[in-house]
């Protein structure tokens, strides 16, 4: 075991360590609504590099839909990113059966009659990258705050949040002209769903990876025009806690975005009541989702490399996730 663990240490030195679950937890779709359907998945390539491609389609016509997608070579830290809006008039939306979204360029999509057991998205840009990639629900569901419903946007307004946070991967990526295929033993996606009723000013949002570890979290930080709420919900295997803690941005390292003008702290720190803490920091500065028609039509969804202590775990990985709505 001490070699194996040395072992396990060594790799993850050089590389980071992405492993799917294998749930055999039935997981289901809400049938209600339907707003944003957002994935990441944390690809190990044929070509034994690492990559973490974002895939969005947000359904709320605000006043358009938008879809978006972005990859980031982990270890060249080459990005490509793309952003366009749908049109509901040049596509298809149908929930009636398995969940079909086909706006041409982009899609997101479920094989399966539960709209969640199997599923797939692609893009196919103009800005040298396309992604073609297929999962599996075969991770239990983390259910945001312990029931999947959140406060978000003025009280009582809500949203339904969850999130399917290591499902089995398999597809392709096509970067500068070359098919890259992905490695579904060490891959994972989350996939995550949420239908909001309404919206808060801004937020920051963490999904929180350990390497080696059934330990999941998805850390809420929603500024109202008055109020921080900060929130952990922790899924370890079977069980669900939610934590309080407090997000500090480290505010001498940020980046400000010359489109949207948004400035984006880019390293924080979480501490949790315990005296448990994490340190979080994005791996490139301007990991920006770009739309020009509205403010929040802008995401940040960058690759975050994490370290800490946190329920004796002590490194890890994820996505960062910054949205604003409206300013002051
Ligand atoms: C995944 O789980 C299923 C049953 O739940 C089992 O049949 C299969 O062998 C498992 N696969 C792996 C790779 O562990
Ligand atoms: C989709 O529809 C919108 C307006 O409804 C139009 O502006 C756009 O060009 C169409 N796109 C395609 C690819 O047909
Ligand atoms: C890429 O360009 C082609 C040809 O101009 C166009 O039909 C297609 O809609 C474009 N796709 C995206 C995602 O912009
Ligand atoms: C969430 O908000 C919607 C719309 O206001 C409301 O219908 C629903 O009952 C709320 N859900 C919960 C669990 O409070
Ligand atoms: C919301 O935006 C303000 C202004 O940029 C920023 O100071 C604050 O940290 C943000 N809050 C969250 C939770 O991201
Ligand atoms: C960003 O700020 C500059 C300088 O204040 C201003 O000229 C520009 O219009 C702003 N752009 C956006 C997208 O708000």
């Amino acid at each position: 075991m001490r070699v194996l663990n040395l072992l396990t240490f060594v790799c993850a030195s050089s590389a980071y360590i992405f492993k799917p679950e294998n749930s055999s937890y039935k997981n289901y779709d809400v049938t209600v609504g339907s707003s944003s359907y957002w994935v990441t998945s944390f690809i190990t390539g044929k070509d034994q590099k690492q990559y973490l491609a974002v895939s969005h389609i947000l359904t709320t016509e605000m006043p358009s839909m938008v879809c978006r997608a972005s990859v980031l070579d982990l270890e060249s830290l080459e990005y490509w990113v793309d952003l366009q809006y749908c049109s509901r008039g040049n596509g298809t939306l149908d929930r009636s059966g398995p969940l079909n979204i086909d706006y041409g360029s982009y899609g997101f999509g479920s094989t399966s009659d539960d709209k969640v057991s199997s599923m797939y998205a692609y893009a196919n840009t103009n800005k040298s990258f396309s992604l073609d990639l297929e999962w599996e629900s075969s991770s239990k569901v983390l259910l945001n705050a312990g029931s999947g419903v959140i406060g978000f946007g003025h009280w009582p307004s809500n949203a339904t949040e969850w999130g399917i946070p290591a499902g089995k991967t398999k597809g392709s990526l096509v970067l500068n002209g070359k098919n890259i295929e992905v490695d579904p033993k060490n891959s994972l996606t989350w996939y995550d769903r949420q239908i909001s009723y309404g919206v808060p000013k801004n937020w920051t949002w963490f999904e929180v990876h350990f390497n080696g570890s059934p330990i999941k979290a998805s850390i809420w930080a929603i500024e109202e025009a008055d109020h921080r709420y900060e929130f952990a919900t922790v899924r370890n295997g079977e069980s669900l806690e939610v934590l309080a803690y407090t997000l500090e941005a480290d505010t001498s390292n940020s980046w400000t975005s010359t489109k949207s003008n948004i400035t984006y702290p880019l390293s924080w720190k979480l501490k949790f009541e315990n005296g448990d803490y994490l340190k979080i920091d994005s791996v490139r500065p301007d990991q920006e989702m770009y739309g020009s028609q509205n403010l929040v039509d802008s995401a940040y969804e960058g690759f975050v490399k994490i370290s800490g202590k946190f329920q004796g775990l002590k490194k890890g990985f994820g996505v960062v996730e910054m949205v604003t709505v409206y300013n002051s």
